[in-house]
């Protein structure tokens, strides 16, 4: 791909003219349209998570259940998403970024990725193991019936709570891990906006 900032045309002598920078390289529609509503869930669904203990009790049940929804929801997406961007290489960062900074955003990326997928997992898995998952059963936003994960719906009881306890504290430590790249990947997008000049919001717009 072309990554310099400005192009050439052939002119009628067969020598090459200098035209206008090229625009900064951008993501696809699709990535820019995935990255956009994955964010705006992930952000939706941390609010529903954090808050849902401090609710009065017959609002619990309806928030969790739209939690849920919102989760697995993500979790179609984020396959989707990983589908796209291994099949469209995005635009290459510009060049005059440190190389540290360049691995630095692909190692959030990637550790991005892997909680866009493993958030919701842990979160189905915990609910799996919720000891009234039988009887409760899971429809996304009320209308779809959802399952469960057979494998863990259906262990013995003895096993099934503790386990339910440790899904759930990882479901809480996958967040916090959430939170901690969250806050370096809007500080790096900001610090390229303010500090260097060099927008890297404008190639995730469309
Ligand atoms: C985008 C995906 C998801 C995100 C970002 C997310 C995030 C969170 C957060 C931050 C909490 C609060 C944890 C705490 O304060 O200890 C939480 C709780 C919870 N999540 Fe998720 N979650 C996601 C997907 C799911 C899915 C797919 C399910 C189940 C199918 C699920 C089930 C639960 C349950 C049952 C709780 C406990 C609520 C309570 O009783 O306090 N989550 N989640
Ligand atoms: C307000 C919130 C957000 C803003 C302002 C934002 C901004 C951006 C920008 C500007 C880029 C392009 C970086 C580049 O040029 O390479 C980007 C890429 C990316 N963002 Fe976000 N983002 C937000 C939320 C999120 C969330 C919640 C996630 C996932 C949990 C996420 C995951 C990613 C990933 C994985 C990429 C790299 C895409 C790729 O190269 O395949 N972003 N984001």
């Amino acid at each position: 791909m072309d990554t310099s900032t400005s192009s050439r045309t052939a002119t009628r002598d067969g020598t090459h003219a200098l035209y206008a920078p090229l625009p900064p390289a951008r993501y696809t529609r699709t990535a820019m349209i995935l990255h956009w509503l994955i964010a705006v869930l992930i952000i939706a669904n941390v609010a529903l998570g954090v808050s849902a203990d401090s609710l009065p009790d017959d609002w619990v049940r309806p928030f969790i259940d739209t939690h849920k929804s919102i989760g697995i929801t993500v979790l179609g997406l984020a396959l989707l998403r990983v589908l796209w961007r291994v099949s469209h290489r995005p635009p290459p960062l510009p060049r005059e970024f440190p190389s540290w900074e360049r691995m630095a955003a692909h190692v959030a990326h990637f550790l991005l990725y892997f909680l866009m997928i493993a958030l919701p997992l842990s979160g189905w898995m915990h609910d799996s193991a919720w000891k009234d998952a039988a009887t409760h059963p899971m429809h996304l936003f009320g209308v779809v019936p959802f399952p469960r994960i057979g494998l863990i719906m259906n262990l013995d009881p003895a096993v099934k709570e503790p386990l339910h306890d440790r899904f759930g504290a990882l479901h809480t430590y996958l967040g916090y891990a959430l939170y901690a790249l969250f806050a370096m990947h809007i500080g790096g997008a900001l610090k390229h906006e303010l500090f260097d000049r060099k927008s890297v919001f404008k190639r995730m717009v469309p």
